[in-house]
């Protein structure tokens, strides 16, 4: 690995990946409005989006951190609530003054900050109002990109929108984000498309503005393969890969839905007797924005193995770590299975690397539009076992993680895919939308209660990786 890291160039981008409200805490700071989750996670009691890794205070240290452990580039989010504490109107001179300084401290340490615009957070007022299924929301969206991008214009790295289909997956299939819906399919399928469709109108509003720097979105990509050869599980794969991947894929780098992944929605579609609703206009936005994306983030965990299904919709979320108590079946789509030999984590999350080099191999050739990539995020989520002060967490399990992810990449890149960066999820530990705070993914642990830092094994050994390939 270390060998092969040498040919990589000089500025190849190693970061580490944050999000505003996982990280921040001080959710009730500087004027700062309520999103979707504040009331929900009190309702909900399992946890609090306090004090999370007080990145609002602890920033210096951790972008210090960041530069010492040899990562050049930092993801973080805007929390658009800080900017617009409702999603529109006056811009709230705090949450300006934060941000400023946060940048400022990454690029005086030497740590790019590439920025998304949306990470989950949406705001509680426009939620309320149907979030990215109103279609108002897209144009407050526009508007506050627009601010962000003329106030912030020391950021040169923009993304517009994070993971648009866990988003989606998550609010509208799997439930376990509020505003909790179970399989409502037809909700789920035109957040997507809404979605996309802000994407598109911000990087439209970004190239007519000839600004200095770069802009591009978020997908987090999962291959999905049959389990056994059938044509009927072929099949099934086909349509959940077209609901979770090609849709959004198409929708961002041909601005059109092909013939063929509509064939595959509109079978599910019409199996769960859903609707999409796309207005005159719309892909004319997506056609203009297609080619105008300088880069493509894609977010990397895991692939899936599927079997065709055709009983009911349901689901059960491994939230607390407990292996082996999740499953997911897809009316008319799939049922999740496992694959032997494949390791899972306590999650039920597949390690399975070779699914970031199929799909990086997919996605150059498929969508030439993607043109650069970065991985945006990659990590474990793991129990880290915290022993004493003086004593380096042993988190042997994510180094070899992200070592194999790492492989695949580069294996990827010497086929000539234009990867220019990993990022790994993340920084520093933050607590997991739905499952809380003892799903770890950090280089650095952090204490909750005194907000403490201390280094992982795999901080250390990121270090000899960039070492390595700057030598
Ligand atoms: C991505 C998100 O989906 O995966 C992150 O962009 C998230 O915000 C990460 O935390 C890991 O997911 P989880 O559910 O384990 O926290």
């Amino acid at each position: 690995m270390l060998n092969r890291v040498k040919s990589l160039p000089k500025d190849f981008v190693w970061g580490g990946a944050t999000a505003a409200y996982q990280v921040e805490g001080a959710t009730k700071v500087g004027g700062k409005g309520k999103t979707m989750w504040d009331d929900y996670l009190k309702a909900q009691g399992r946890f609090s989006p306090d004090p999370a890794s007080d990145f609002y205070h602890c920033y210096p240290e951790d972008v210090k951190l960041a530069h010492q452990y040899g990562l050049n580039a930092i993801r973080v989010s805007i929390a658009w609530t800080r900017i617009f504490p409702n999603g529109y109107g006056e811009p709230n001179q705090a949450g300006v003054k934060y941000y400023h300084e946060l940048f400022k401290a990454c690029l005086d340490q030497g740590v790019t900050p590439y920025v998304s615009l949306h990470h989950f957070d949406s705001p509680k007022t426009l939620f309320d109002q149907g979030d990215w299924l109103n279609r108002q929301n897209i144009d407050y969206f526009v508007k506050y990109a627009e601010f962000c991008f003329k106030e912030f214009t020391e950021v040169k790295n923009w993304f517009t929108i994070n993971e648009l289909i866990s988003l989606s997956l998550s609010q509208y299939i799997a439930g376990n984000f509020p505003p909790n819906h179970h399989f409502d399919v037809t909700s789920a399928i035109q957040a997507q498309h809404n979605e996309l469709l802000a994407h598109a109108r911000v990087v439209n509003l970004y190239k007519s503005l000839h600004l200095d720097g770069r802009i591009g979105l978020i997908h987090v990509l999962q291959p999905i393969y049959p389990i056994t050869e059938t044509p009927e599980n072929k099949h099934a794969a086909a349509l959940y890969d077209a609901f979770i991947n090609r849709f959004l894929l198409d929708g961002t780098f041909l601005g059109e839905y092909s013939d063929e992944t509509m064939a595959l929605i509109n079978e599910i579609l019409e199996k769960n007797g859903a609707k999409l609703e796309i207005q005159d206009g719309d892909m004319a936005i997506l056609k203009e924005a297609s080619t105008q994306n300088d880069f493509f983030g894609l977010n990397y965990y895991q692939s899936q193995f599927i079997q065709a299904y055709d009983g009911p919709s349901g689901n059960k979320f491994n939230g607390t770590g407990d292996k082996g108590s999740s499953s997911f079946s897809f009316h008319g789509v799939g049922q999740i299975v496992q694959k032997p030999g494949v390791p899972t984590t306590d999650w039920d999350w597949n390690i399975y690397p070779e699914g970031l080099y199929d799909i990086l191999k997919r996605v150059s050739k498929e969508y030439p539009n993607s043109k650069t990539i970065y991985i945006t995020e990659n990590g474990l989520g793991y129990k880290d076992n915290f022993v004493s002060e003086d004593q380096v967490i042993d988190d042997e399990p994510r180094i070899d993680y992200i070592d194999q992810h790492v492989a695949a990449l580069l294996k990827a890149r010497s086929e000539g895919v234009n990867v220019q960066g990993y990022f790994v999820w993340s920084l520093q530990d933050q607590f997991s939308w739905a499952n809380g705070y003892n799903k770890r993914y950090g280089l650095f642990y952090v204490d909750f209660d005194t907000q403490k830092r201390y280094i992982k094994k795999s901080a250390e050994w990121f270090k000899e990786l960039a070492d390595t390939m700057h030598s």
